[in-house]
């Protein structure tokens, strides 16, 4: 255990020096990528359906992240269709799609969380449906205690967004759900699903029962994404692992994952095509062009190989620099569940000491960032975590219009209160963004790297934070 560096006598400043990239896949590009990627071009087939020597990857990735996302831990999925997936080109992409495929649409709500990022939001409006925010608990998450005090008559769908590698407790919000449209079937409501944005989470472990209506498996330690009605994910490149672009979705529900697979393809499911007809004869709806290239599922089936290392990585080398938080007198985020293995450890949120007005907090909170980023530590102080805070995305905080108008009225005097995005509208979450920096944690830090990032910790929780 160290003795907590007092600021008396504060430790000798670190040299600063590079720490490894922050892009926990990409890091690990190798040649096993390469002869991925080759293997697609020498085939000339770089699309999804078809092609001269048509080699199936996106087909194939979508059955292996099926079978891994519904795995348990220390097991490999089960291997059975419990789960399906469609890979998509975007994360946003899957998000909109999948509140589509959930019938979102004009003057519905949509539940969410203000600390996210802004395609949670985006996504709601492009559907023509309108965001309510909901307070967070101390996992900077949806706080399922906060969902009965937002939900109206309109409200389609509940999207927990869990951050930065960070699970909601899910658990609870299913169950809280669950509780809600066992009422709403009673009064003749619309139930309610759920959407779960695990862009930043994939692989990520929590405790709970799935199921919107109904439980859909059994209360366990399950995957994120698993729990609601669709889970999406991310290939951007700050994913745990990544394509350059590209998303998934997954569902539970059969029924669900043929209108993804249709939506995803203009309208249509391919297992009505024949030869002669290749778009079927039956659309489910106005389809959206977001299907996911060969290339990109050729190395995302590679990344995906090597997903639970980056994991196992992630979440040592995190679980190390927290205890270090925790010596030098510094509380860090709090965790949904605390049994293993849980978040992913992609980033470590500590809390600075609550001192001062809100003027003085962010101050501290600036200094700190500024401090730690010398040491090239990629801090974020989550108040300035540009448009992953709701009162930061300007086209929300005004309500800006999509052509045509909607999905606010226009004038102002008919805006229903929880239609308010300003700072304040969510005092809990608002605290916490005001008294939490967070540094990024690579896959690939070595036993010099983490050294390194304990002792300048220690020279700023002595020099910046202090007492
Ligand atoms: C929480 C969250 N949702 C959605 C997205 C969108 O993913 P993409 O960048 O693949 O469109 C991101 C990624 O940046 C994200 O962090």
């Amino acid at each position: 255990m160290n003795a907590r560096p007092s600021t008396a006598n504060p430790p000798a400043r670190p040299v600063p020096k590079p720490l490894p990239p922050e892009f926990p896949g990409a890091a690990r590009y190798g040649d096993e990528e390469l002869e991925a990627v080759t293997r697609v071009v020498r085939n000339r087939s770089p699309f999804r359906y078809y092609g001269p020597r048509f080699g199936g990857e996106v087909e194939a990735f979508e059955r292996e992240f099926a079978r891994l996302i519904s795995g348990v831990p220390g097991h490999p999925g089960p291997g059975n269709a419990t789960i399906h997936a469609t890979a998509v080109n975007s994360g946003t992409g899957a998000l909109e799609l999948a509140l589509d495929a959930l019938g979102v649409g004009e003057g519905d709500e949509v539940l969410v969380q203000g600390f996210l990022w802004i395609s949670s939001i985006s996504a709601i409006v492009r559907n023509r449906a309108i965001p309510v925010l909901v307070d967070s608990d101390d996992t900077l998450n949806l706080d399922p205690d906060q969902i009965r005090r937002r939900v109206g008559p309109r409200t389609k769908v509940i999207m927990p967004v869990p951050m930065l590698g960070g699970c909601a407790r899910i658990g609870e919000i299913l169950e809280t759900v669950r509780g809600l449209n066992e009422e709403r079937a009673r009064e003749g409501l619309p139930m309610i699903r759920v959407l779960e944005d695990c862009a930043q989470s994939m692989g990520a472990h929590a405790r709970g029962t799935p199921g919107s209506v109904a439980p859909t498996a059994p209360e366990g330690v399950h995957r994120v994404g698993t729990f609601g009605d669709i889970g999406i994910y991310s290939l951007q490149i700050n994913k745990n692992i990544t394509a350059g672009e590209g998303g998934v979705l997954v569902t539970r529900d059969p029924a669900l994952a043929r209108r993804i697979e249709a939506l995803h393809n203009a309208g249509y499911a391919r297992d009505q095509s024949t030869p002669v007809n290749w778009y079927g004869d039956d659309p489910v709806g106005w389809g959206h062009g977001r299907r996911l290239g060969e290339l990109q599922g050729a190395l995302a089936r590679v990344q995906l190989r090597r997903l639970d290392d980056i994991l196992a990585s992630m979440r040592a080398s995190h679980a190390r620099i927290a205890r270090h938080l925790s010596d030098l007198g510094l509380r860090t985020r709090a965790t949904a569940d605390a049994s293993d293995p849980g978040d992913t450890g992609y980033y470590c949120q500590f809390h600075l000491p609550d001192r001062g007005d809100d003027a003085s907090r962010i101050a501290l909170g600036r200094a700190v960032a500024s401090a730690l980023s010398d040491f090239g530590l990629r801090p974020w102080f989550l108040h300035d975590f540009e448009v992953h805070v709701y009162y930061n995305i300007r086209p929300l905080v005004e309500r800006w219009p999509l052509n045509g108008g909607g999905p606010w009225p226009a004038s102002p005097r008919a805006i229903d209160p929880r239609h308010e995005y300003h700072r304040g509208t969510l005092p809990t979450l608002d605290h916490w963004l005001a008294t939490t920096v967070g540094i990024n944690i690579p896959s690939v830090l070595s036993a010099e790297d983490e050294a390194y990032i304990r002792d300048a910790l220690a020279w700023v929780a002595a020099t910046v934070i202090r007492d």
